[in-house]
């Protein structure tokens, strides 16, 4: 038979039971055990029914009270868990505005685009226009049209890197040099842009070029020129003005007072010729950098401009060179070696 000692036992071991809950889950058994639909609160309940009325009433009033004490501290813990959940997630998200950030690495230009960018800046600058041609090139263009004619021995200063495939079949092919090739220098832009366009001109073009020779610290079988034409009538232009126009390129690209020598040289595209040599302080030495001279008459000619007209004067640079005396690089290697180490410091 239920009596009240009972009930007070059942309290006290539901109480502790409840205080002492470790977690949610916990918790959520102890409601069944003690407060669900089967749990021991309603036991009680049910086992009233046998009781006198007197005793039904004393006692079903003290369980309804113990009822709703332990429902109380029941949801008091409850919500002591949810407060404990919602603090950890605070810690652990928190964001420490004061922490050092990761460094994202950027990209940059490569050396030779750097350089690029600046020889045409200079150039810009004086009104030349930048211009672009194509890296295969036909026989033509690349030698003939430049005064260097097949079998003739100026032919081997430029190795070359014939393309197969596209070989002339016919004479009258083989006689327009139809042949197709990497270009060995930038110089056959001349020809291209004076068959499309009247002077007077004043033009600088960059781009890649191929030799097929050995490599080695200060050779690749790919390089880059610039290469530079200007072209006016017939007596108003002369060496002095290419002297004078590559003084300043000189003096604004090394920033600077730079010793430069002219030295008389051979282009068969050229009459006369010029190398020029640009002293360098770090080796003691002159280098060669450009080479240039007053354009040949047979060039005109072959561009389908008549030279008792025009006059003017044409060079080539290599733009690798350029690079290597400007930022001190002992290798030309070094450009395409794709070592972070040495692009990094540009
Ligand atoms: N094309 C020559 C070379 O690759 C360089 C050169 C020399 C270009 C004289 C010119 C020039 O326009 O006038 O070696």
């Amino acid at each position: 038979m239920l009596d009240k000692k009972d009930l007070e036992n059942l309290k006290s071991k539901a109480e502790k039971a409840i205080k002492n809950a470790q977690s949610v889950f916990e918790l959520e058994k102890l409601y069944r055990q003690f407060l669900g639909k089967k749990g021991e609160v309603n036991q009680c309940i049910k086992m009233l029914s046998k009781a006198t009325p007197e005793k039904r009433k004393e006692i079903g009033k003290r369980i309804n009270e113990i009822k709703q004490f332990l429902q109380e501290i029941l949801v008091k813990k409850r919500a002591f868990f949810q407060q404990e959940m919602i603090k950890k997630a605070l810690s652990e998200e928190r964001i420490d505005i004061t922490a050092p950030g990761v460094k994202v690495e950027r990209g940059h230009l490569h050396p030779l685009t750097l350089v690029e960018q600046r020889v045409e800046e200079i150039f810009q600058s004086m009104g030349f226009s930048v211009v672009l041609g194509p890296e295969v090139e036909t026989e033509w263009y690349n030698f003939d049209a430049l005064n260097i004619p097949k079998d003739h021995p100026a032919r081997d200063m430029w190795d070359t890197f014939w393309l197969k495939g596209k070989e002339p079949e016919t004479r009258k092919q083989k006689a327009k040099s139809e042949r197709l090739l990497l270009r060995t220098h930038t110089s056959p832009v001349q020809i291209r842009y004076m068959e499309k366009h009247n002077p007077p001109l004043r033009i600088v073009v960059p781009g890649k070029c191929f030799r097929h020779e050995a490599t080695d610290a200060s050779h690749e079988f790919q390089f880059y020129q610039v290469e530079g034409l200007m072209v006016e009538e017939r007596g108003k232009i002369s060496v002095a003005n290419f002297k004078a126009v590559i003084q300043e390129f000189v003096k604004k690209f090394f920033a600077g007072d730079i010793k430069m020598r002219l030295r008389p040289s051979y282009f068969p595209f050229t009459e006369p010729s010029f190398e020029v040599d640009i002293f360098w302080k770090s080796t003691k030495e002159w280098a060669e950098v450009i080479g240039a001279g007053m354009v040949h008459p047979k060039v005109f000619k072959a561009a389908g401009l008549n030279p008792k007209n025009w006059q003017g004067f044409a060079f080539g640079m290599g733009l690798d060179r350029l690079a290597m005396l400007k930022y001190n690089i002992p290798d030309i290697r070094l450009f395409h070696s794709v070592d972070l180490r040495f692009l990094k410091q540009f």
